[in-house]
């Protein structure tokens, strides 16, 4: 072989493995520690690892794994696995493998690697080193006193004046004489901080330490700052705001609730130390205390929901820097702690994601100009802009524009969304705020002397990072742009909580809108991390006497505290963490919880049937029909106890397992009674979300399910191919069509571009998903939604998104068959009106695709499956059913099993690899 041919090969094989190999059969790679890469700080005593398998051979599984994790990179490079060494386990497991080495103290560094056997127990190379740290497992670990600033007393007419503090600044010098072999910072704040370390930002973090309960866990962030450390003196600062901690929240102002700010405390504080280690082996901790300096600076208001305000003349220059002459500073005070337990920080904070600029300028008044980044995102803007010393310019923040062009800020209700910036003057000038943001596609700015430019504004997309983990496309143009607004809509609400909406006074994690898009969520990134954080929250909401609220965190509640639907988050979330990822560990976190909350549920009920209670959103926001209160929280209950009757099982409690499937036995037999008649209508609620809620809760009897399917399916065409249901009910009904065999039905509607339909809001320029179907329309602006609804009209409201869950179980037939996707089944529904669909699934074993087109009398499916794992391949009857696998007859087809040849699909089993089947 020539040189450069050889050459070839070698890359192409390299960049399809994505990994050093020895046999070229089998690769590690993507190794991870508790969902993440290379995490700082851990705090779990065990924590899980995990990696992904590459080979470019077909049915290659892992027969045995050998894990090595060693106190330095250099042991870890000489074998030296002093912390853990596995040994050569014979195990197909890839993911949830618990550390069992040695004990983890604070601070450890944990280098570590991996190796498999693969099907022929040929060992592969050992990956890529990988590492993770411990973060301070104890309190006495921790060395500093909390301190705060006073700015001012809050004096306002709550109801009527906007309280906005400064944002606090705090500094200390401090000076190192020896040679620094690491370093670390453990920070958190009561509020929200940004750190900072000789005049730069440390990491990339936002908003940290994020939004909890405080007062019943506050987290903290560990950073490397080893090469920001010079010798000599260093300066360390932090800026703080008030955040979630003591800023707005919510609705809070828009209902008169009694507290409108300072949910959990009043002054922002912040804790945390730098810890050097020398060469020399000695430490040294900087931690805060009062000697630390404060002061106010230029970010003179900084509210999550209300906006920032930057008055660049009172910049200070080099205040985070050593030299810099503090002499105007304040000493710091000392500032009672959150009662919450100091914790790790469990996923991601919050990042500047993407940069985007403007399409274009409009200037619809006189020196008003409204920049077009066009596409509804969270986020903030780079302000780049010239001009007087004390200018001041105004950013206004919208999702859409009225008929005339100007700004539509009507839905925002109290949010102020509004951020200042005044000009110090004498060149050009940049700014990005940094302790609020909004939901937004426009911004507006007014107090320029001159037109902008397009580089005065550059949009920044923030959330919380979740790797997107899907590709969809369809044979239908519109169903592509659906698919893009899905994922628009889920990463701008995905920002430290699972967010209802971005944009108006709410940005509240919702659990109805949680539990009815979580799968959803799950197909499109990779939300394992991000979710157990949010049911940390959710755990800690949950009532006294067993609910889940309608919310999480819960900083404050109306009178009713929960609502059928929305609750059973507490239940549907960990539920999906298990079934995505296999994640058993969350199941055990929250199953005291989820205990509590079937007992709550079960006191209150009489005969098994769970009455309304509480708020009773009923199915939210739907349209013509409304499904009965009582339906929805009997139909949740017998839900919530056959999943719990799954999650004990999975860790191995057989006899709760036993008693929670009795259970939905008896909530069952009970439900057929109350409402579902002999003729398997559902007399009392005949409507859409009833029968599609009963059908996929497993509630009908199975000799009536087809009855009920029928009936549904029946109610749609009368009602002209469209929906009559809201939230909860909407998804329900794609999934029930689908698994009753009315797969063209769930086609047609999801196609449909009728009122109410996702289409409609297509053709009626959506580029996300919309609260309500008609929250714009052409003809009625604004109007439309409910009549004058126009404050509650988000655009950038997930709920309806839900129907990916439905493009990937059903459209191209991507599902996990026990929880994990470790056995896998690909059922794609093919749809002669579709034509095609195509799309994948990066799971936690890898990547799953699935792809199906017909093409005159030829059916043809593309499919991959990850190594490690195996397959159920269902290829529809069609044609003559004359089924091909790679070219060749399926019956001569090398390694694949032909399971059954149901009517409707031929069932075969498939090991990894990719696959074409044709079928004529
Ligand atoms: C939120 C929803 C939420 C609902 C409860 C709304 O204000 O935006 O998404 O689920 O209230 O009914």
């Amino acid at each position: 072989m020539k040189p450069y041919l050889l050459l070839i090969v070698i890359l192409v094989s390299g960049i399809y493995t994505g990994n050093a190999r020895e046999n070229g059969k089998i690769a590690p790679g993507y190794l991870r520690c508790e969902y993440k890469v290379d995490p700082l700080g851990i705090d779990v005593t065990s924590p899980r690892l995990s990696w992904e398998l590459h080979s470019d051979q077909k049915n290659q599984y892992q027969s045995a794994y050998q894990v090595m994790v060693a106190s330095s990179i250099e042991k870890l490079n000489n074998d030296e696995a002093d912390l853990w060494d596995t040994g050569k386990v014979a195990s197909a497991l890839t993911n949830q493998l618990p550390y069992s080495g040695r004990e983890l103290l604070s601070r450890q560094d944990c280098y570590w690697k991996v190796r498999v056997w693969n099907a022929d127990d040929e060992v592969s190379a050992w990956s890529e080193p990988a590492y993770w740290s411990m973060g301070l497992m104890r309190y006495a670990d921790w060395s500093g006193t909390w301190i705060t600033h006073r700015t001012g007393v809050n004096n306002k007419d709550k109801y009527k004046e906007l309280y906005l503090p400064p944002a606090r600044y705090f500094r200390k010098s401090f000076a190192l004489d020896k040679k620094v072999k690491k370093a670390r910072a453990y920070f958190t704040s009561a509020g929200i901080f940004e750190l900072r370390l000789n005049g730069k930002k440390v990491g990339q973090d936002h908003f940290a330490p994020g939004w909890t309960d405080y007062d019943k866990r506050i987290y903290y962030v560990t950073y490397d700052i080893t090469d920001q450390l010079v010798r000599g003196e260093n300066v360390v600062g932090a800026v703080v705001a008030d955040g979630w901690y003591a800023g707005y929240i919510g609705f809070a102002l828009l209902i008169r609730n009694e507290r409108v700010r300072e949910f959990y405390g009043v002054d922002p504080a912040v804790y945390g130390q730098v810890e050097v280690e020398y060469e020399d082996g000695s430490r040294e901790i900087i931690a805060t205390d009062q000697s630390w300096q404060a002061s106010q600076g230029p970010v003179r208001e900084a509210d999550i929901l209300m906006g920032e305000s930057y008055d660049a003349r009172m910049e200070m220059p080099g205040w985070d820097r050593p030299g810099y002459d503090a002499e105007t500073w304040k000493q710091s005070r000392p500032s009672f702690p959150p009662e919450g337990k100091l914790e790790a920080y469990p996923t991601e904070p919050v990042r500047h994601i993407e940069e985007i600029q403007p399409l274009s300028i409009a200037e619809p008044e006189k020196g008003v100009y409204i920049f077009d980044l066009g596409k509804n995102f969270a986020g903030v803007v780079r302000l780049k802009t010239e001009g007087k010393r004390g200018q001041k310019i105004t950013l206004r923040y919208g999702e859409m524009l009225h008929d005339n062009g100007t700004l539509m800020t009507e839905n925002l209700r109290k949010a102020r969304a509004t951020d200042y910036y005044t000009l110090k003057g004498g060149g050009v000038e940049e700014w990005t705020p940094k302790f609020t943001y909004h939901g937004f596609r426009y911004v507006e700015i007014s107090g320029l002397t001159e037109r902008p430019g397009k580089d005065a504004v550059t949009g920044i997309v923030m959330n919380s990072p979740t790797p997107q983990t899907s590709t969809f496309r369809a044979g239908n143009e519109m169903n592509n742009t659906l698919y893009e607004n899905i994922l628009t809509t889920q990463f701008a609400n995905f920002f430290e909580v699972p967010t209802d909406c971005p944009q108006r006074d709410e940005r509240l994690g919702w659990t109805g809108d949680a539990q009815i898009y979580v799968r959803s969520a799950a197909y499109n990134a990779d939300v394992a991390s991000f979710f157990t954080k949010w049911l940390a929250d959710l755990d800690d909401a949950q009532r006294s006497y067993g609910a889940y609220p309608n919310y999480a965190p819960f900083p404050y509640s109306r009178a009713d505290q929960f609502s059928p639907g929305w609750m059973d988050a507490g239940i549907i979330v960990p539920h999906t963490l298990y079934e995505m990822y296999g994640d058993t560990r969350i199941i055990e976190i929250m199953y005291a919880g989820m205990k509590k909350f079937m007992e709550f549920q079960l006191e209150a009920s009489e005969g098994y049937i769970r009455p309304p209670g509480g708020m009773n959103f009923g199915d939210w926001l739907a349209v013509g029909q409304q499904v009965s209160d009582g339906f929805v929280a009997a139909a949740y209950f017998a839900h919530d106890a056959r999943l719990m009757s799954e999650m004990a099982g999975a860790i191995g409690n057989e006899e709760d397992a036993g008693y929670y499937a009795q259970l939905f036995e008896h909530i069952k037999k009970a439900f057929v009674e109350k409402y579902i008649g002999e003729d398997g209508i559902i007399t009392n609620d005949d409507t859409e979300t009833a029968y599609a809620l009963a059908l996929c809760f497993d509630l009908y009897p199975e000799h009536l399910a087809a009855r009920g399917a029928a009936r549904l399916a029946s109610m749609i065409r009368n009602n002209g191919d469209v929906f009559s249901t809201g939230f909860l009910g909407t998804k329900h009904v794609m999934l029930a069509l689908s698994e009753n065999g009315y797969s063209d039905l769930a086609y047609d509607l999801f196609m449909q571009t009728k009122y109410p339909s996702w289409g409609y809001s297509i053709k009626n320029g959506s580029t996300s998903i919309w609260e309500r179907w008609n929250s714009y329309t052409r003809e009625d602006g604004f109007g439309g939604g409910g009549g004058n609804n126009a404050r509650m009209n988000s655009f950038s409201h997930y709920s309806f998104g839900a129907v990916a869950e439905w493009m990937f179980r059903y459209g191209l037939g991507i599902e996990t068959e026990g929880a994990g996707f470790r056995n896998i089944i690909i059922r794609p529904q093919v749809s002669a009106r579709m034509k095609a669909m195509q799309g994948s699934y990066r799971s936690i074993n890898g990547k799953i695709s699935s792809g199906w087109q017909i093409k005159g009398n030829t059916l043809r499916m593309d499919i991959e499956i990850p190594v490690n794992t195996k397959a159920k391949v269902y290829i529809p009857a069609f044609g003559k059913n004359n089924i091909r696998v790679d070219g060749r007859p399926l019956r001569k087809a090398d390694g694949l099993t032909i399971l059954s040849e149901e009517p409707g699909y031929t069932v075969l089993q498939a090991g990894s690899g990719k696959y074409v089947f044709t079928c004529e």
